[in-house]
């Protein structure tokens, strides 16, 4: 069985001090980092861009695994590749041309992902699962952190991990949005690899909860 990866948000980082909160990721043995990168138009909200992951990427190892919850992703590609991300998600409801943008991240030289958001099915994939690395599964609505997690995402994660099987594709299967604690053996159970986590570990005791994220991640095999 491979290994579960525990992926904290950025988003639910202090920004007064990122470079502290990325130390401190790195200090508990963190090895992914999860940045969003929203555009006010696909999602409502604002958060961080190209230049910010430039600054952040002189200063960490992490792998850099960069969700970008805009419109037409492909305007932003090469700067986002540029700016050091190491895996580059785009979400199918966003890009009119899914096929040609999962070729183009992969000429970048950048591991490919594909988000879904809870209401989209998964036969979106049907055509382009052999050109991807990893398929995120918004767990939430995006847009924002700390939301509760949608009970019947545990099903879509549990069939998506079931055609990835049979595929015979080594495919990972990231979620996203209200993963907790509480809620994280769930959803490794069903099939998820990557668990993105922004409010349960960001705020306080931050290197104490990717411990006990490491501890259900590890008692996996
Ligand atoms: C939300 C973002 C998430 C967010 C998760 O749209 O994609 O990565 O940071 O936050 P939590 O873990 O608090 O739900
Ligand atoms: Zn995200």
């Amino acid at each position: 069985m491979q290994n579960k990866i525990l992926a904290p948000s950025l988003l639910a980082a202090d920004f007064s001090k990122l470079y502290e909160e990325i130390a401190i990721v790195e200090r508990s043995g963190g090895k992914m980092l999860h940045i969003d990168v929203m555009d006010g138009s696909f999602v409502s909200n604002i958060s961080i861009g190209p230049p910010v992951i430039t600054a952040l990427r002189s200063l960490s190892n992490l792998i850099f695994d960069v969700h970008l919850m805009v419109n037409d992703p492909d305007r932003y590609l090469a700067m986002v590749a540029e700016s050091g991300a190491d895996i580059i998600t785009v979400h199918a409801e966003a890009c009119p041309h899914l096929y040609r943008t999962v070729v183009r991240i992969r000429e970048m030289h950048k591991k490919v992902c594909v988000a879904l958001n809870p209401a989209t099915p998964l036969n979106v994939l049907d055509y382009i699962l052999d050109g991807l690395d990893m398929v995120l599964l918004m767990t939430v609505e995006p847009g924002f952190g700390g939301q509760s997690y949608i009970p019947a995402m545990t099903e879509k994660i549990r069939q998506l991990a079931s055609i990835i099987k049979q595929s015979g594709r080594e495919v990972l299967i990231e979620v996203d949005g209200g993963i907790n604690l509480e809620n994280a053996r769930e959803v490794i159970d069903a099939g998820a690899d990557v668990l993105v986590a922004g409010s349960a570990v960001f705020g306080i005791d931050t290197e104490k909860k990717i411990m006990e994220f490491s501890k259900i991640l590890n008692a996996i095999v």
